[in-house]
């Protein structure tokens, strides 16, 4: 594993997120009322940028065609349903699968990511 100093805490208001980068990962850092946590910046669906959707409650929701994920699991609460016959068309192909997730810790006031050396794959 190696680590990365992302930010700093106060970057950060309980309920934001924000897209950082941890060695040659992107990683979405998301705060939350109990912790932090952190997955892919892509949509596992059509790879849109998670960063440009919206985070209600634990729940990351993406832009395009509305997936949700939990953001402490990555695990897929509802898959891509919008809008509707497009995306029932698009979902034929395009199964449900998870969002990577990392590690986020605090280490003062300084936020650090844990990225798998050797993990591969779009973040
Ligand atoms: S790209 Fe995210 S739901 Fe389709």
């Amino acid at each position: 594993m190696a680590r990365y100093q992302v930010g700093m805490t106060n970057e950060w208001a309980v309920g934001a997120m924000r897209k950082v980068r941890a060695g040659n990962e992107a990683v979405l850092v998301m705060r939350l009322a109990d912790g932090w946590y952190g997955t892919a910046t892509r949509c596992t669906h059509l790879m849109a940028p998670l960063d440009k959707g919206k985070l209600e409650g634990d729940e990351l929701v993406c832009p395009l065609h509305r997936a949700r994920f939990d953001v402490r699991t990555g695990e897929v609460r509802r898959w891509a349903n919008w809008p509707r016959g497009l995306a029932q068309a698009i979902n034929l192909l395009r199964r449900e699968k998870k969002l990577r997730t990392y590690h986020v810790m605090v280490e003062g006031d300084a936020v650090v990511v844990e990225v798998d050396a050797a993990a591969t794959g779009p973040a």
